[in-house]
């Protein structure tokens, strides 16, 4: 039975809202006509300088007399906004760096969203914006105080954190928004932002930041879509089409897997969970396959469409936020498509077993005992644990590409927030080196990601008496033999779990994850930190051995759980 069609659920507008487009123009700002010239300052100056100094000149003075005043100091995300009577620029937006030794381009994402939504809100429709930080000499003190001089930010890097806090700033979730006229206010849309650089050869290196930047951003954007759908948008079938529709847009391909075919490949596990629902599951695969790929990454995501628990049912309250249970395959399908469009000389493939977890007459259930394609079996101990349930099948079906790397996200369990709070995407893995690639990305993106402890006694937990494997072992350290469980099924490769339970979407959590730029309920997180790891992926040492490979030990003299390289320095990650 198709639910859309008897379904009362509106149905998403096709057309996405007008997006911003971010540019890069060489040229001087203080001659740039514009409603909105944004320039900024460093904590605690007593001065202006630089660019900020000059527009200042050029606009009759005003920013000089509100630091003069003392209403402006410079802190982090504070802002003056002045009407010069003088000059090209209707308004003048300065905006605080904060103090200069902590600039980073985390920094700036945070500043670029913070300038784009002002701009917005002020109802403008482009904004000229002196790149944070870019350019500057080295700061140096003058008779004791700090001069507004800045630490030089690489302009790429400048670039590409600017576009990208500035595009996932301004991301807003419009679709199911009624009837135009039920809005009280008309929605504002910022057309253009345009960086202004002097230097020919810092334009060049902005431009190419905020190329990368923009990708990174909307396919971050796309991924919050995917996360949000809702009711018949949301069905497995859906996400197949949807799956189908990028590829032919992008270029990538494409396999949509039907429940025959499902069965066909003796995916039991997918089909038990998918077995309460009227609603059909799908096993959706994308893939970048450039021609002559340095490595083979599998990307797995898990796409519970809605989680009710099933006949474990979850507590009434709060399970409308269950529908974000497809984070880890919505983000997936953002980061393949990310790697397609930065053209990382990589073979991507995504894997991504959609499915609703409801509870029904034909509802798998506690006690059922599951045969999973890899001919391991599971014993059901809790259907709400029915993300491990499908995983299972598709890490299996991982091992089919040989993947010299393999990465998994899910919102898997409750116990995850309550271990890490809000922060941190909780990593487990057996592969000390890809951890560590994975936690120089997190921190390059502000996707942060911590090791959990995974030793072997962790799995014994999930050992059961009547098949090879239970899903649950309780709530005692229930995120790490959650993990476990997943790596019974994992091949003969790197692989890491990544719980993003707690950082995938915000439900009136304080404070928020990375909430500058993640300004509505879901993230996207994850497509940032892949697509920074992929970018700078070198192959993880591997020692292919026989059955399972051993965790407890690192791998190689060159990596350490601590996150440092005995006898080498940090691993360069590049991306911002
Ligand atoms: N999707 C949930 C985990 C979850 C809970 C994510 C809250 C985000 C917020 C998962 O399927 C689940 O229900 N896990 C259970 C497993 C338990 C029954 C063994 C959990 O962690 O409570
Ligand atoms: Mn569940
Ligand atoms: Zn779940």
């Amino acid at each position: 039975m198709p639910p859309s069609k008897k379904s009362r659920a509106p149905r998403a507008k096709t057309a996405a809202p007008a997006a911003t487009t971010v540019t890069v123009k060489t040229g001087d700002i203080t001659t740039t006509k514009s409603e909105l010239v944004v320039v900024d300052a460093f904590e605690g100056v007593e001065r202006l300088g630089g660019v900020t100094a000059a527009v200042d000149e050029a606009t009759g003075g005003l920013l000089s007399r509100v630091l003069a005043a003392g209403d402006f100091k410079g802190k982090f995300k504070e802002t003056a906004l002045v009407h010069p009577s003088d000059g090209p620029a209707k308004r003048v937006l300065l905006v605080g760096l904060g103090p200069v030794e902590k600039l980073t381009p985390d920094r700036v994402r945070r500043i670029a969203a913070t300038v784009a939504k002002r701009a917005r809100d002020l109802g403008v429709k482009e904004a000229h914006v002196v790149a944070p930080g870019v350019g500057r000499a080295q700061s140096r003190p003058q008779h004791g105080k700090p001069v507004d001089g800045g630490p030089h930010l690489d302009a790429r890097v400048a670039g590409e954190a600017f576009a990208e806090g500035a595009l996932l700033g301004l991301y807003r979730f419009d679709h199911y928004r009624g009837s135009p006229d039920s809005d009280a206010e008309p929605k504002k849309t910022l057309a253009r932002l345009t960086l202004v650089e002097k230097d020919a050869s810092h334009a060049k290196a902005l431009r190419d930041g905020v190329k990368a930047g923009a990708i990174v951003a909307e396919c971050t954007n796309m991924t919050r879509d995917w996360q949000a759908y809702s009711s018949g948008e949301a069905a497995p079938a859906e996400y197949g089409k949807r799956a189908q529709k990028l590829a032919k847009e992008h270029g990538l391909k494409v396999e949509v897997f039907d429940k025959k075919k499902i069965e066909s490949l003796g995916m039991g596990g997918l089909l038990a969970v998918a077995q309460g629902s009227v609603r059909e599951p799908r096993f959706v695969i994308l893939e970048h396959k450039p021609a002559k790929p340095k490595g083979t990454v599998v990307l797995v995501g898990k796409g519970i469409t809605f989680d009710s628990g099933g006949i474990s049912i979850k507590p009434s309250a709060n399970m409308e936020d269950m529908k974000m249970d497809k984070s880890g395959a919505s983000a997936v399908a953002g980061a393949v498509l990310a790697a397609k469009r930065l053209d990382v000389p990589l073979h991507v493939v995504a894997l991504m077993p959609f499915t609703d977890n409801l509870p029904s007459g034909s509802a798998y259930k506690p006690g059922d005992i599951v045969r999973t394609m890899s001919g391991k079996t599971i014993e059901i101990i809790n259907t709400d644990a029915e993300g491990r349930v499908i995983l299972s099948d598709a890490l299996h079906y991982a091992g089919r590409y040989k993947p010299d790397a393999c990465v998994e996200l899910s919102t898997l369990t409750g116990g995850c927030p309550i271990a890490v709070g809000h922060h941190i995407i909780a990593g487990m893995g057996n592969s000390d080196e890809l951890m560590l690639q994975l936690r120089q990305a997190g921190d390059a993106t502000n996707e942060r990601v911590w090791p959990l402890p995974f030793l072997d006694e962790y799995g014994e937990m999930v050992k059961s008496k009547v098949a090879d494997v239970k899903n649950s072992a309780g709530r005692i350290a229930s995120s790490i033999t959650a993990g476990k469980f997943l790596e019974f099924f994992v091949g003969d490769h790197p692989f890491v779990h990544l719980d993003i339970a707690a950082t995938a979407y915000h439900a009136g959590v304080t404070p928020r994850f990375n909430d500058e730029y993640s300004p509505e309920h879901q993230t996207g997180v994850g497509v940032r930190l892949l697509a920074a790891w992929m970018r700078e992926f070198e192959k993880p040492a591997w020692k292919h051995k026989g059955e399972k490979p051993d965790s407890g030990k690192p791998k190689s003299k060159a990596s350490r759980q601590d996150g440092t390289r005995a006898g080498k320095g940090p691993r360069r990650v590049a991306t911002s």
